[in-house]
């Protein structure tokens, strides 16, 4: 089987991190987000991931030359010249994605993190026969997803709305899909947004089909919730393989340590927590609900909680960094400094206190 990520768009919502690298090479519980989503698709036998993407080729296709042979998957780039929204991709990839046999292919958009159930997904696609199968998943505030309304007895998605102003439910689409090539008919090469002309015209043909996500789901494309899922990630990390989690009296919860990471004397470490491959934490750090991301170095009795801290950054002494900072690649913050919410741009220092929620340049 074959599949497409959609790996364009700017990752607006993720500065700075996206200033670095494009959003899915961002780094989630220690490997590149889209790496996630390669491995698990791997895992169920698909044999060429084509990536779709509209800006930085450059650096997508280096982070492709390392990974292809290490994950023993194909992997190829489909590149566009203008940013052809969720759809549009598709029919630029045609080619790559038909090869006769009929099957259908899975669309994912990059992301988008979950247990990834692909193998249940592909079984429902074959007992209902509609053309596109959607995961769909509950969420408290729909209004920032698309939205879908089905029968619930036959699956059969009677609508499909995307970011509804009004209410109309809370099951959403969780941006995981598998396609029959017949939908491929219904795009033209051009911009198109797959969730607001593409999907309600095959709902209104009564052959878009929805399944339910078993286990997490959550978009990780802004701050917040990328803090929020890592939190469910581990979770779940700690119910499938627990022994990959870091143990000890200084753990708390749950805490991925990468094996090139060292941590000092008597710190306390966790909840909800992801050190990164070479980090140096130093003596009687606090870090809770945070992702300190590669090279990245945190000094003596420093305290980190909802932040992310980007790759080769470092956080002086005594410093205390909090509610939802996210320091951009290589930010240096000196000692005792105290950042409440700042979003702070690559390679800058920070010397004296950040007070409010703001962007730093
Ligand atoms: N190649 C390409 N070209 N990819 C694109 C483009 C484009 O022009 N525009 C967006 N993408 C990719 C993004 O990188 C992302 O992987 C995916 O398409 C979805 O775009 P987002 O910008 O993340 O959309 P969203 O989060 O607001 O909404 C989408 O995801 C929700 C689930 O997280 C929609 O699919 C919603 O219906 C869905 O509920
Ligand atoms: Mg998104």
């Amino acid at each position: 089987m074959k599949a497409l990520i959609l790996v364009g768009g700017f990752g607006t919502r993720l500065r700075p991190l996206t200033l670095s690298v494009p959003k899915p090479l961002v780094d989630f519980a220690n490997k590149p987000m889209i790496l996630h989503q390669i491995e698990a698709l791997k895992e169920v036998g698909v044999t060429e991931v084509v990536l779709a993407i509209n800006y930085q080729p450059e650096v997508m296709l280096n982070f492709l030359k390392e990974f292809e042979p290490k994950l023993g998957i194909k992997i190829t780039c489909s590149q566009e010249t203008e940013p052809l929204g969720t759809a549009g991709p598709l029919a630029l990839a045609r080619d790559k994605l038909v090869d006769g046999s009929g099957e259908p292919f899975f669309v994912l958009n990059s992301d988008v993190i979950s247990e990834y159930p692909f193998t249940e997904l592909v079984n429902f696609h074959k007992s209902h026969g509609g053309e596109v199968t959607i995961m769909v998943t509950k969420v408290d505030e729909p209004s920032k997803y698309g939205v879908v309304v089905m029968e619930e007895e036959t699956r059969r998605v009677e609508r499909f709305v995307e970011k509804p102003k009004i209410f109309v439910g809370n099951k959403i689409n969780a941006g995981i899909y598998l396609l029959n090539p017949s939908v491929l008919d219904r795009i033209e090469l051009r911009p198109t947004s797959i969730e607001k002309e593409v999907f309600p015209k095959i709902a209104s043909d009564q052959k878009l089909y929805a399944m339910d996500l078993p286990g997490f789901w959550m978009d990780i494309g802004q701050p917040k919730d990328y803090v929020t899922g890592l939190g469910l990630y581990l979770n779940s990390l700690r119910k499938k393989s627990p022994s990959k989690l870091a143990f000890g009296p200084h753990m708390i919860g749950n805490v991925l340590v990468h094996e090139s990471a060292s941590i000092g004397e008597g710190c306390l470490i966790g909840p909800d927590v992801a050190i990164g491959p070479g980090c140096v934490v130093e003596s009687g750090v606090r870090l809770s609900r945070c992702t300190v991301m590669r090279g990245a170095r945190i000094k003596n009795h420093s305290c980190i909680s909802s932040s992310i801290i980007g790759w080769h950054s470092t956080v002086g002494q005594w410093a205390r960094i909090e509610n939802m900072t996210i320091l951009g690649e290589d930010v240096h913050v000196g000692d005792e400094v105290y950042t409440n919410g700042g979003v702070v741009l690559p390679h800058k220092e920070i010397k004296s206190d950040i007070l409010k929620p703001e962007i730093v340049m």
